[in-house]
């Protein structure tokens, strides 16, 4: 997490890099800071809390001192220290000539602390990245050069780092080191950048450069040059940068979570467009590059992701073991790490993160990749450095996603994951051609069906508003739509702050029951199907306890009308297909209830986007 920006060239630094930063918010948002160098000087803003703070400080400064055509600059997602002033970055020596942002983690940072101490470092802040500025510092002293003080410190780093760093004495260059977290270099003419990810930049630039672990750079205004490990010169290519500017806008709506649930449709028509033709072709998957024989061999799936993807990939698991028959596994990225998972060279092991970066999964495919089995990574990153350790890559292309929630990611996962399995059944020795046609029919008819549902919410919005003031919600479901019940309720603690709880329909009556009364709403999913009588009597069970219910449907007959309080009629859908129209509904009623409540939908407290520590 935290958001890095450098820019090096002939405009006012500042605009650049406030712009930047506020593209990477999503990074974190609980303080920010500047950094501005021009010969011999260098201006230090920060505050805590939004970034709006930052600017307005900013805004106050007189106009020379913020006219520095160089400088650095970050979002924080606090891991050591609270999110103040004092702990926001940047970070700087003693005498504030050094000047650093990071965004990882020092994992031996209290072991390098006491040395320098004894060397005179005077500690300002909680953070780990202060070691950093004071390790530099020295090295700096002895070196007499940037560049080098940076290949030499980052030698004693333990962690991850993506690092920004420049000097009083040497304003025209910024030097920049990653391990284990993102860094590009966006080249320009007369003017380089540096970012923790693409949206900072790309209205500037559309060529960058993707710095690679344990790598060094020094960028100018006219030069970047990258040193590997051993302090060589290379040569990284300059690559085009997928996204457009529009991505970045709202395009009318009140909030990018708003929009980015009303681009699903397309989403799903972009995931379908070059796989499936229609009902009776065969699926298109170039991207997965499993042999027949190696498909023939796997014997066991491993599912692993976290949050939302995880919720995806328990969809998944439904899936691919009705289509082909194959067990499937699916487990947090966090649990799958520090035991000894059972994984062979039969093993399939399907990562999935919108992100790409997320520690928990990165770690645990390590794991995996050790066991020598096939990874397959499901992703919304090709760029990302899960993608890098794919054997098998299935982008999921949902475009850029700024809203902290995660909505049509989810949507372009779940359509991945179907193609997927129909892929693997495809491939199976006795595929079962009806059902893999059918669900293939189905898939083909969900734009329309999401269409439906999103050009009249209304009734949700009704809904939403009737219950926002409650205090808990419970969602239940049964099969394939108890990942639904899980999504659902995560969607609506995070951006409303209620306490939501998914439950398998079923388990109601173990526990859960007694939290029931008049006060407590319950969502339920049910679907035509064969649990729709079954989570039906589990909604008579909460009705008997006074619960208010609200019905999630493709249908109802006359003598349960009124059953439910309340009730959202989806389109016809068959039970396997349902996830993917369901969730809308839920993401809807998670959305209204948030801005109802006012909360900041777009960036909920205490969370991140691309979760990068353990
Ligand atoms: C929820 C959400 C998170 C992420 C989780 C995994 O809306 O966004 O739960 O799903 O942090 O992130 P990725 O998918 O990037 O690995």
């Amino acid at each position: 997490m935290c958001g890095i920006v450098g820019y090096i060239g002939k405009k006012r630094a500042v605009d650049i890099i406030l712009k930047g930063l506020s593209h990477l918010e999503y990074r974190g948002y609980d303080s920010a800071g500047v950094a501005l160098v021009s010969t011999d000087a260098a201006h230090i803003y920060k505050a805590s809390g939004k970034l709006n703070n930052l600017k307005e400080i900013i805004c106050l400064e007189n106009k020379e001192n913020i006219s520095a055509t160089a400088g650095i600059g970050h979002t924080r997602w606090a891991t050591h220290g609270l999110p103040t002033e004092t702990n926001a970055h940047p970070h700087t020596c003693n005498c504030g000539s050094l000047i650093i942002v990071h965004n990882g983690i020092i994992e031996n940072y209290k072991d390098l602390k006491p040395e320098l101490e004894k060397k005179g470092c005077n500690f300002k802040s909680q953070t780990d990245t202060e070691v950093a500025a004071h390790l530099i510092a020295h090295e700096f002293e002895e070196k007499k050069d940037l560049l080098k003080a940076v290949q030499s410190a980052v030698k004693k780093l333990k962690g991850a780092y993506a690092f920004s760093i420049m000097h009083k004495s040497c304003p025209e260059k910024i030097i920049a080191a990653r391990k284990n977290a993102p860094l590009i270099i966006g080249i320009g003419d007369g003017e380089n950048f540096i970012a923790s990810d693409i949206p900072a930049i790309i209205e500037y630039t559309k060529k960058a450069i993707y710095v690679s672990d344990n790598q060094v750079a020094e960028v100018k205004a006219d030069s970047v040059k990258i040193y590997d490990e051993n302090g060589n010169l290379i040569e990284n290519k300059i690559e085009n940068l997928p996204f457009e500017p529009i991505a970045l806008s709202k395009m009318g709506y009140k909030h990018f979570m708003l929009k980015e649930i009303h681009e699903q449709p397309d989403v799903v028509r972009n995931a379908l467009v070059d796989k499936i033709k229609d009902e009776n072709a065969a699926i298109i998957l170039d991207d997965v590059k499993l042999s027949k024989e190696k498909l023939a061999k796997i014997n066991r799936i491993q599912i692993i992701a976290c949050g939302t993807s995880l919720h995806a990939g328990l969809v998944g698991k439904y899936v691919i073991e009705e289509l082909t028959k194959i067990p499937v596994d699916v487990e947090a990225s966090s649990e799958y790490i520090y035991r000894n998972t059972i994984a062979d060279e039969n093993t399939l092991v399907i990562g999935i993160s919108q992100s790409g970066e997320t520690a928990d999964t990165i770690t645990a495919i390590k794991q995996a990749k050790e066991k020598n089995s096939h990874i397959l990574i499901i992703t919304n990153r090709k760029d990302s450095a899960m993608a890098r350790m794919a054997d098998s890559l299935l982008p999921i292309n949902a475009g850029i996603e700024v809203s902290v929630a995660a909505t049509k990611s989810y949507m372009a996962q779940l359509l991945n994951i179907y193609c997927f399995a129909i892929y693997l059944a495809e491939h199976t020795k006795n595929p079962d051609v009806k059902a893999i046609s059918d669900i293939k029919k189905e898939l083909l008819t969900l734009p329309s069906k999401l269409e439906i549902i999103l050009n009249d919410t209304k009734n949700i919005q009704n809904i939403s508003k009737k219950y926002s003031n409650s205090k808990d919600f419970i969602f239940i479901a049964r099969g394939i739509n108890y990942p639904s019940a899980l999504e659902g309720a995560l969607k609506l603690k995070e951006i409303s702050y209620i306490n939501a709880t998914g439950y398998p329909a079923g388990e109601l009556k173990h526990g859960p029951i007694a939290m029931l009364d008049e006060t407590m709403p319950v969502l339920a999913i049910l679907n035509k199907g064969v649990v729709y009588d079954k989570v039906l009597s589990n909604c008579e069970e909460a009705k008997a306890r006074q619960a208010k219910l609200i019905g999630v449907t493709n249908f109802i007959d006359e003598k349960h009308k009124n059953l439910f309080d309340d009730a959202v009629i989806i389109p016809e859908i068959s039970d396997i297909v349902s996830p993917a129209l369901n969730i809308v509904v839920l993401q809807l009623l998670a959305y209204h209830i948030a801005e109802y409540l006012g909360k900041d939908v777009d960036q909920p407290r205490n969370l991140a986007k691309s979760v990068t520590v353990e």
